[in-house]
């Protein structure tokens, strides 16, 4: 099990910033979920995180950097539309692929010429990001196919086994992934998430969205990210029809009025806000899951701003692949 630093002072983030410039793998906490970190121009470090994950190697990772300006270290062309989104949105939870750099290895990126980059705001992966002094590359700190963790307690130990070391920073408070934007053609959203399309369509217009009915552009979009291990069911205004003594959990929007007749109930926003109940999507979903049931039947979320987030999560789960 790798060490885990919960004391959060210069020295400790020091270390770990010593262990990303050696080649390690560093979990540290972001505003939207843990990430699993390595040096984005050390191929031989980023191989390690596909390996620690189980990902296949044709899913790209996200490079994280701690200035505005470090994106033209790594990108090609930085758009005028980029640019805008970039004073508007960072830091915070919005992804922007760009064309690359040679700089760029070809493992962060899967063999496109395309990056994906963000700057996160969470103040220890800036202060990390910083001391290290080169960008991190990281995917959440989840097994492939599985929940993103927003805190250290929900990831697997099997990934606490295999990496270098853990940053403690309490719970994420966006909760959710960062909005994916490819902007290297017609702008379009390839991942919702933490920054909603209404507030990008503000800034640079019209935007696209690729639905998981178009062909994965982002592997982010294969149909079983985002699971639960249980079978999850949305309920679209029907009764659900419970098997005989079957275990069963609801996953509730907003505080139910009456007392429902499952075995395990999480409520994601008791004033059903869309913020909070995207903070907590994972962290109940994680919950629900170690809680023994046969099925998950989830609330639907209205689909405006955060709620396209959650909601797209949801249809992943509940169409994943057995
Ligand atoms: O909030 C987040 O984005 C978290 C934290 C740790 O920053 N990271 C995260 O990374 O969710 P990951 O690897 O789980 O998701 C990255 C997504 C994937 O859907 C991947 O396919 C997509 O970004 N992506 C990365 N590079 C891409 C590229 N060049 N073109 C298209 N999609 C890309
Ligand atoms: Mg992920």
């Amino acid at each position: 099990m790798a060490e885990i630093i919960d004391v959060i002072t210069e020295n400790t983030l020091n270390k770990a910033a010593l262990v990303i410039k050696e080649g390690g793998l560093v979990i540290f906490p972001t505003e939207t979920v843990y990430g699993l970190g390595a040096c984005a121009f050390n191929p031989i470090a980023v191989a390690k995180i596909f390996e620690v994950k189980k990902r296949p190697y044709f899913d790209p990772l996200i490079v994280h950097v701690a200035k505005k300006d470090d994106v033209e270290q790594i990108c090609a062309y930085v758009s005028d539309n980029a640019k805008l989104l970039i004073e508007k949105f960072w830091p915070g939870p919005l992804t922007l692929v760009l064309p690359k750099k040679d700089i760029v290895p070809d493992i962060v990126t899967a063999g496109l010429d395309s990056v994906a980059v963000r700057m996160p705001s969470h103040p220890i992966a800036l202060k990390l990001i910083k001391l290290a002094n080169v960008p991190i590359a990281a995917p959440s700190a989840n097994l492939f196919g599985h929940l993103s963790p927003t805190k250290v307690e929900d990831i697997s130990e099997e990934i606490k086994e295999k990496v270098d070391l853990i940053i403690d920073g309490g719970k994420c408070t966006v909760g959710i992934e960062s909005t994916v934007l490819d902007l290297c053609n017609e702008p379009t959203i390839l991942r919702y998430g933490g920054t909603t399309i209404e507030d990008i369509e503000k800034v640079i217009g019209k935007v696209k969205v690729l639905t998981i009915a178009d062909k994965p552009k982002s592997p982010g979009q294969l149909l079983h990210h985002y699971s639960p291990r249980t079978p999850l069911k949305i309920l679209r205004n029907e009764i659900p029809n419970i098997p005989h003594n079957a275990k069963v959990g609801f996953l509730a929007f907003k505080q139910p009025e009456k007392n429902l007749p499952f075995d395990a109930v999480e409520v994601l926003s008791s004033s059903g806000n869309l913020v909070e109940a995207a903070a907590n999507l994972f962290s109940s979903l994680h919950r629900l899951d170690k809680a023994g049931l046969d099925i998950i039947y989830a609330e639907q979320v209205p689909e405006v701003g955060l709620g396209c987030a959650i909601m797209e999560r949801l249809y992943k789960a509940e169409r994943k692949e057995k």
